[in-house]
């Protein structure tokens, strides 16, 4: 497990970064490919969104041109407070502070749940998928974006040192297990030679096809692999 895999090495590393994070983010998490996986997301005019690890609201600032019934939530304080001065406290947008792993919605309260660079910090990422699909409506769809796993092999090295590198097999396993269908990878870039995204896109199944689907992907998953809860302490 990487070294940022841990919430409150997270919230640390995030306590600085939130500091020039919008200067950097535009190079790796360009607006382009914002918008393009938003164009793929279909989001409709009354959809109630949940932007999971919204940080300082690049995602959230694209949401809001779909819906105006956007929600983020982020477990580092100092990431929210840049997205505060946003968009107010309360004003455009609902924001939590919480832990995508332990989401602190009802079952069912979104129409849809975007997750945009935030899956390569959570130690438990299928428990947290499963998270989104407990608060997502029955039929409802999901998007994660997180950090392609690099071709060579000293890159990989070091990415499995830091935080969540993961392919499209991965991506499918984890999604899968969570007890999602119609699931669907696209591989993003900026420029060729930079970082790539992996953005998965994959709806919940609807209320008379959701025995079935758990009961496929469990048969399908390996037993071995059962996701571990764990206990986050506030930093
Ligand atoms: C790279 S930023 C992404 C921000 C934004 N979604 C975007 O698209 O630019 C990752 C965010 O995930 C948040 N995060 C990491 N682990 C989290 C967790 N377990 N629960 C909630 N937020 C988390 C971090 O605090 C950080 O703000």
């Amino acid at each position: 497990m990487g070294v940022l895999e841990d919430k409150a090495n997270a919230r640390l590393f995030y306590k600085y970064l939130s500091k020039v994070y919008d200067r950097i983010n535009q190079f790796i998490w360009t607006e382009a490919m914002r918008d393009d996986a938003l164009e793929w997301f279909a989001i409709e005019a009354d959809d109630r969104v949940l932007d999971v690890g919204c940080g300082t609201g690049f995602a959230t600032e694209g949401l809001l041109q779909y819906t105006d019934d956007v929600h983020g939530l982020d477990q580092s304080r100092h990431q929210m407070e840049k997205a505060f001065a946003k968009f107010g406290t309360r004003d455009r947008v609902r924001f939590y502070r919480g832990d995508a792993e332990r989401l602190p919605f009802a079952d069912d309260a979104f129409d849809k749940v975007w997750s945009s660079g935030s899956i390569e910090y959570w130690p438990n990422p299928v428990d947290a998928l499963a998270e989104f699909r407990r608060v997502v409506k029955p039929g409802g769809r999901v998007l994660v974006v997180g950090p392609d796993y690099p071709d060579n092999p000293l890159f990989q090295r070091l990415a499995d040192a830091i935080m969540l590198f993961y392919d499209e097999s991965e991506a499918q396993r984890m999604f899968e297990k969570a007890g999602f269908v119609d699931i669907e990878h696209h591989i993003q870039q900026n420029a060729p030679g930079t970082p790539r995204a992996i953005t998965t896109i994959a709806r919940a199944p609807a209320a008379d096809e959701a025995d079935g689907a758990v009961a496929a992907n469990a048969a399908a998953g390996d037993a071995d692999d059962a996701p571990d809860s764990e206990v986050d302490a506030e930093a």
